[in-house]
């Protein structure tokens, strides 16, 4: 999946794809980045052979679960920048998952985070017919909980202490979007 980026700065074109077992040591240095590690659910795959796993079962079950490679293109090659993941957890209703966001320091700021999360939700609604998609961040992650609204995304509730992190129960934030919602985020994207 292909999609313009925040165009306020400079139009920054960003892909998706499928991670690849090559792509194992790059997911690895992300995951345990200082910039990115304190963030992220304390149960997500970090180590090397938790992430290969998840690469595997994203590629032989791809219809119910995804791990990705942020791509951008710059200077005319496209280069990783971040991850993105997703997993069906409601095949009666049709709901998914989508999580897993981390961009890379150095690419932040540019609309990769917003933009990634619109092309995921745009293949989960459209190709994988999925009709409600659901995210959570930490209570304390105001960046991603904002990135996640600017997406599209919409507040639904909090769940309260329900996570130890950083030494105390932290509250989370449970965010959802719903298919029909998709075209107002698609047009904001500029995706075509
Ligand atoms: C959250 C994250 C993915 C955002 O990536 P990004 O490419 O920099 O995000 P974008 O540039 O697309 O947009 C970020 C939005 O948050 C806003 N923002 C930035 N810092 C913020 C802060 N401290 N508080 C609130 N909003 C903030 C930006 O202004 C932008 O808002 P806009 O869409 O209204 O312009 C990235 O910071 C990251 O990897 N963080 C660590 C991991 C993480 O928190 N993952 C998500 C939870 S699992």
């Amino acid at each position: 999946v292909t999609g313009a980026a925040d165009s306020r700065a400079q139009a920054l074109e960003v892909r998706l794809r499928r991670a690849l077992a090559d792509d194992v040591d790059f997911l690895a240095a992300l995951e345990q980045d200082p910039e990115i590690e304190p963030f992220l659910a304390g149960s997500r795959a970090r180590t090397r052979d938790e992430l290969l796993l998840e690469v595997e079962r994203s590629l032989a079950e791809p219809e119910s679960r995804g791990r990705f490679l942020i791509e951008a293109l710059a200077e005319g090659s496209w280069r990783p920048a971040g991850t993105i993941a997703f997993e069906g957890t409601n095949r009666r209703s049709s709901i998914a998952w989508l999580g897993g966001l981390a961009v890379a320091p150095a690419w932040r700021g540019r609309g990769i985070g917003v933009a990634s999360m619109r092309m995921l939700a745009q293949l989960l609604f459209e190709q994988l017919g999925f009709h409600r998609l659901e995210a959570e961040v930490h209570a304390f992650n105001e960046r991603g909980a904002h990135a996640a609204e600017s997406a599209g995304f919409v507040r639904e509730g909090v769940k309260r202490r329900a996570y130890w992190r950083h030494d105390r129960w932290q509250d989370s934030i449970v965010l959802g979007l719903l298919v029909e919602e998709l075209s107002d985020s698609r047009a904001q994207a500029g995706i075509s």
